[in-house]
């Protein structure tokens, strides 16, 4: 068996097989999608047989992506008897993943655990790699345990509920898969704005990220490209979280990831990295499916907040730049 198992069923009625045998299946879902999809596929796995012994439903938001409510789930498991070879099935987008991957990792010393990612973000990215937490306070993801779910079940037709915004948000990470690694895809994800490929190039990005994180499960090297553009994303995100104008505030984590893809090609342009004109293309083509292209801070903004992210070494924080589409470079760099 690989250690990352991506699963991109037909229908509900595919999922119960590719299910370990397990004591019983503990649903955990997004309350917002539980009653359109959790609720379904429940149905599906009981008439396949399935031990399924009950459904959670979740609110979820970054504020409750909390130590509590990983406790909330693990109280529910004890309270429905779950014992060490339970199965808990998460339904939601990447909060409800990386939540309930993590009680699943640290109940009775860790169980088993699948993911059902229902936003376009979760099905390429938060739904895969294994990477579990919550936060602390104000600090995202600084809790948390990497260790691979059973499953991932991947079905795109989840995008259709999604609104405009958030679907925006996963094509942005989306197109980073491909500007790392497929340059082929890239191409088509651009031309594709009336989605009549979105199932292909799902698959495309999840079987990319499946491949980067099977090369480096426990982020030694290779993984850490899967940052691109999120030293700018972050930075950005923490200025538009502490702005006062308007216009500025509620940059979503997709947005920024798009503006901080575009401030890394600009980066590797300046560095001779990239050949002239990368980052032009990358904002007509970014502007054409509407994603934001300028970040309202430009690199001197953002330097000092850069700098005191988690992910930067005495001042020095490992860039990941463009060569070209399909291909990056990690480069660290003095702050
Ligand atoms: N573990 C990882 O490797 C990894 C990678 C990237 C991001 N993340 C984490 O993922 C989180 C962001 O994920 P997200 O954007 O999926 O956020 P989310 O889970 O908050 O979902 C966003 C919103 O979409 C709603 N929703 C979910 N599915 C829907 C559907 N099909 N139709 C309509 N609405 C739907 C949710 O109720 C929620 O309001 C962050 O907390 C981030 O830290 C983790
Ligand atoms: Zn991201």
């Amino acid at each position: 068996m690989a250690l990352v198992n991506l699963n991109f069923p037909a229908s509900y009625d595919d999922m119960a097989a590719a299910l370990p045998g397990c004591s019983g299946i503990y649903v955990v879902a997004d309350r917002n999608v539980s009653s359109l999809y959790a609720q379904p596929i429940i149905k599906a796995l009981e008439h396949a047989g399935a031990p399924v012994k009950g459904l959670m439903e979740i609110r979820c938001s970054e504020r409750l992506k909390t130590y509590k409510n990983v406790e909330k789930i693990q109280s529910w498991l004890i309270a429905r008897g779950a014992d060490r070879n339970a199965l808990l099935l998460a339904v939601g987008g990447g909060i409800t993943t990386d939540l309930v991957g993590f009680a699943a990792c640290t109940y009775k010393r860790g169980i088993k655990y699948a993911n059902v990612p229902t936003t376009l973000l979760a099905m390429v990215d938060a739904g895969i790699g294994g990477k579990t937490g919550c936060n602390i306070g104000s600090y995202k993801n600084m809790a948390g345990i990497i260790k691979q779910p059973h499953t991932t079940f991947i079905m795109p037709w989840f995008c259709r509920s999604l609104s405009r915004k958030l679907f925006c948000d996963g094509y942005a990470e989306l197109l980073k898969t491909f500007i790392i690694g497929d340059a082929e895809a890239y191409d088509i994800a651009v031309k594709d704005k009336d989605h009549k490929r979105l199932d292909e190039l799902i698959s495309r990005a999840a079987s990319i990220k499946a491949k980067i994180v099977e090369a480096d499960p426990d982020e030694a090297g290779l993984r850490k490209v899967l940052n691109l553009g999120h030293s700018f994303a972050h930075a950005i995100e923490f200025k538009s979280a502490h702005a006062w104008l308007p216009w500025h505030r509620h940059i979503s984590h997709g947005q920024a990831v798009a503006m901080g893809m575009i401030m890394a090609a600009r980066m590797s342009e300046e560095l001779k990295l990239a050949q002239a004109g990368l980052a032009d293309r990358l904002t007509s083509d970014f502007r054409s499916l509407g994603l934001p292209t300028e970040s309202p801070w430009d690199f001197e903004a953002l330097r000092p907040i850069m700098r005191t992210d988690k992910k930067s070494k005495d001042g020095k924080v490992s860039f990941i730049l463009i060569a070209s589409i399909g291909k990056v470079v990690m480069k660290d760099i003095g702050l």
